[in-house]
């Protein structure tokens, strides 16, 4: 479970307005914990903040800005100097729609490495320093089914999505002796305002999860990381992972069907 006493009075949740972000804030703020909200629209932001400070007697604060951008950590660190962020939500993560590699802007493949990689990577550095020193906290990385596997026209998302993975492995192994939760929170398809915006009509015809099942998942069973796949899915993880290499890019890539269908030969 989450709480200010073990977790600390204040949480950063980075993607936080919306989507699962919006609910793990939703969450946050129902335990009492103070919230520093990041997102990228700074009117959605600040309608989502309102909505919980009128739900909840806890402070929110809001920063505008792109978790890919190269002023990142010092502007959130900026904004976060003199509170004890206790948790860490890293959920910005998404690929938009499947392309293939060589039809993506060169800068497309560096901002999903920098949103993913780089922003997970130094606002755990960031943050879990204080954590350490307080003995307490969590650090909650937002990944997906996707790890399990490369995928067609999605190698970049695959890709990074296995580094939210095994960095959460090694962190957990670093921080937990010091009373700090690590997870990856391991997600398969959920119904998000970001998928919606980018799926195919016909979607993949895979029924989506719930934003707010699948944080309260998370949340029971935060102290089980570092990896916390969701019992529906745990069967698919597992023979995925234990699959020869050829095969199971085949079914990652065949399960995004008909998302990917025109894109196969
Ligand atoms: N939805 C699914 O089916 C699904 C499946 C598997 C895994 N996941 C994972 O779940 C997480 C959340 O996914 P999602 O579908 O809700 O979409 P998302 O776009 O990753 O997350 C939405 C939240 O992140 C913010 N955000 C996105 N890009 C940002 C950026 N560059 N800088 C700052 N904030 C940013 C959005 O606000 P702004 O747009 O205003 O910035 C919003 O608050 C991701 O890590 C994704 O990989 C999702």
């Amino acid at each position: 479970m989450i709480s200010f006493d073990r977790h600390g009075p204040w949480a950063l949740v980075a993607g936080g307005s919306e989507g699962i972000g919006s609910a793990f804030a939703q969450r946050l703020a129902a335990a009492g914990i103070n919230l520093l909200l990041v997102a990228r629209n700074a009117d959605q932001l600040e309608a989502t903040a309102a909505a919980l400070r009128a739900a909840c007697p806890v402070e929110v604060r809001t920063l505008a800005l792109d978790l890919a951008g190269e002023d990142m950590l010092a502007r959130i660190s900026a904004a976060s100097e003199g509170l004890e962020i206790g948790t860490l939500v890293y959920n910005a993560g998404a690929a938009g729609g499947p392309i293939p590699l060589v039809d993506q802007p060169v800068g497309a493949a560096l901002a999903n490495i920098r949103l993913n990689v780089v922003g997970q990577t130094l606002l755990s550095q960031h943050f879990a320093r204080g954590m350490v020193a307080r003995g307490r906290g969590a650090i909650v990385l937002v990944g997906s089914l996707g790890a399990i596997a490369g995928c067609k026209n999605l190698a970049v998302y695959a890709g990074v999505k296995s580094y939210t993975q095994t960095f959460a492995e090694g962190l957990w192994a670093e921080l937990s002796p010091h009373g700090i939760d690590v997870a990856a929170l391991v997600i398969g398809r959920t119904r998000t305002p970001a998928l919606e915006r980018t799926e195919l009509p016909d979607g993949t015809g895979v029924p989506a999860a719930e934003p707010a099942d699948m944080v309260d998942f998370a949340i029971a069973n935060l102290d089980q990381g570092p990896v916390l796949v969701p019992p529906e899915h745990v069967q698919g993880f597992t023979a995925l992972r234990g699959m020869p290499r050829r095969k199971a890019v085949q079914i990652m890539t065949r399960s995004l069907e008909p998302q990917t269908r025109d894109l196969m030969p």
